[in-house]
């Protein structure tokens, strides 16, 4: 069968025909590839053998590249060892041991399979220590969970309680007063502030300084504030558990975590996707006072944290060991920001060239870049996104998101920007000929989180 065939037959057998809703079809144009074969390095191919430069490493689990040795050394001898035991095992110490060393935010860690499991199982243990049901989500961020304390608050919350949506409250980034809404509404009862420290859409980029006051302490005029500080005083003082989702920044900005950049560190944090390069695993880590509720050797009431039939596997295990001893070793934060750096300068001038710079944008840090099709009014615009999707794929290179790794290097970012520069000077013709529907061969992407599918 080739892939238009099983494409077919996948959606026949299996629900949205992916098991991730942003890897499916109507988040892709029409000729995207539909079943990938292979991948390695920065490249991946589909089962036609089209081959394909990769910016986006699956839903962003890469940070040394596809398919990476050194990390597949260490799991298929890990593999050989048994990946589950009826006790702990030396893995799952080992880990451990290295993380509590490594994150500054991390006095205990605690494994996972996906982000969703540690975003959740922070969110149970803040309502557990506190004693308070609400939690303040920012609203500015897309995903913290599949679990329904989230999904329950989004447009496509069918099937979840009011009961459960009814205590997920919403603020922005950057905006205080949204904050001080919440708490102001809900004087004693806001179990945990949850958050990605830092996020690539604009304008939401960089934690804003702010001038604020918080029980009093007046932060007017001082230079060393920002949103993130003032999170961390706000639930200080109001007995607030503060919770950072780090699943994409953790990884890129720094491997310590993203606040660590900025001094700031939670109660709690949540790591997952790109830790273990590719491979499942995801880590709850954060204060003992509150981890230690998980625990089996205090008086209080017992927390059923993260108990996990495959939380021990040593294949995630391994793969993370490997994962963050290889990053720290080749310094491959330094070389994502480099790399991101250089992309964003290029991009921006290629679009320049061709006078796009209403309608095409690389936005965010560089560590972390994102290529945005707008209307001239700033509003996304989902058939001149399509549109230069299309294009990059007709070129061979997958861009829906960046998620610089280790093996990207130069040549794919020259690949990259010739074709966004003969991308952009095809746009600027359909552009002022109106014609940016009329040129798209399939259906224009549409929002994750939809009530509707059409
Ligand atoms: C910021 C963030 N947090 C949490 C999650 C959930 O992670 P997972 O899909 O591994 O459960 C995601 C997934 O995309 C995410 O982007």
């Amino acid at each position: 069968m080739n892939s238009d065939q099983i494409n077919k037959r996948f959606h026949q057998i299996v629900p949205g025909g992916s098991h991730t809703y942003s890897k499916g079809d109507d988040q892709f144009p029409a000729n995207a590839p539909k079943i990938m074969s292979h991948a390695k390095g920065a490249e991946c191919w589909d089962i036609e053998g089209k081959r394909f430069i990769d910016w986006a490493m699956g839903n962003r689990v890469m940070i040394l590249g596809h398919a990476f040795d050194e990390v597949d050394d260490q799991v298929c001898a890990a593999i050989r060892k048994g990946t589950n035991f009826t006790r702990p095992g030396i893995l799952e110490y080992e880990l451990a041991e290295y993380l509590v060393g490594l994150w500054p935010c991390a006095e205990m860690v605690k494994f996972g399979k996906n982000g969703s499991d540690v975003t959740t199982a922070a969110v149970k243990l803040s309502r557990a220590y506190t004693g308070r049901k609400y939690v303040l989500v920012c609203s500015s961020h897309p995903f913290f969970a599949i679990h329904d304390w989230f999904i329950g608050s989004t447009e496509m919350n069918s099937g979840t309680l009011d009961t459960e949506r009814q205590y997920t409250l919403k603020f922005k980034y950057n905006d205080i007063e949204s904050v001080e809404q919440a708490f102001d509404q809900y004087p004693g009862q806001i179990a945990a502030v949850i958050l990605e420290p830092v996020k690539n859409d604009s304008p939401y980029a960089e934690p804003r300084d702010s001038d604020y006051t918080v029980e009093g302490i007046s932060r007017n005029g001082d230079n060393n504030t920002n949103f993130l500080k003032y999170l961390r005083e706000k639930t200080e003082a109001t007995g607030t558990v503060l919770i950072f989702d780090e699943n994409i920044a953790g990884m890129r900005f720094d491997i310590r975590g993203s606040h660590h950049r900025y001094g700031i560190y939670p109660d709690l944090a949540a790591f997952g996707k790109a830790i273990a390069n590719g491979y499942s695993c995801s880590v709850l880590a954060g204060k003992r006072e509150l981890m230690e509720l998980g625990g089996i050797h205090h008086d209080k009431e017992r927390v059923f944290l993260l108990s996990q039939t495959h939380g021990s596997e040593t294949v995630g295990l391994s793969a993370t060991l490997a994962t963050l001893k290889a990053c720290d070793r080749l310094n491959v934060t330094s070389h994502v920001w480099s790399l991101g750096g250089r992309m964003k300068a290029r991009v921006k001038d290629a679009i320049s060239k061709n006078s796009l710079n209403d309608h095409v944008k690389i936005i965010g840090f560089d560590a972390n870049p994102q290529i945005l099709c707008t209307k001239a009014n700033g509003d996304f615009w989902p058939e001149l996104h399509t549109l230069f999707h299309q294009y990059m794929v007709d070129k061979g290179i997958l861009i829906p998101w960046i998620s610089i790794t280790h093996s990207h290097n130069d040549e794919h970012l020259n690949y990259t920007v010739e074709a966004i520069e003969e991308t952009g000077a095809k746009l600027r013709s359909v552009i002022s000929n109106d014609a940016v529907s009329k040129e798209l061969i399939g259906d224009a992407v549409k929002p994750v989180f939809r009530k509707w599918n059409n």
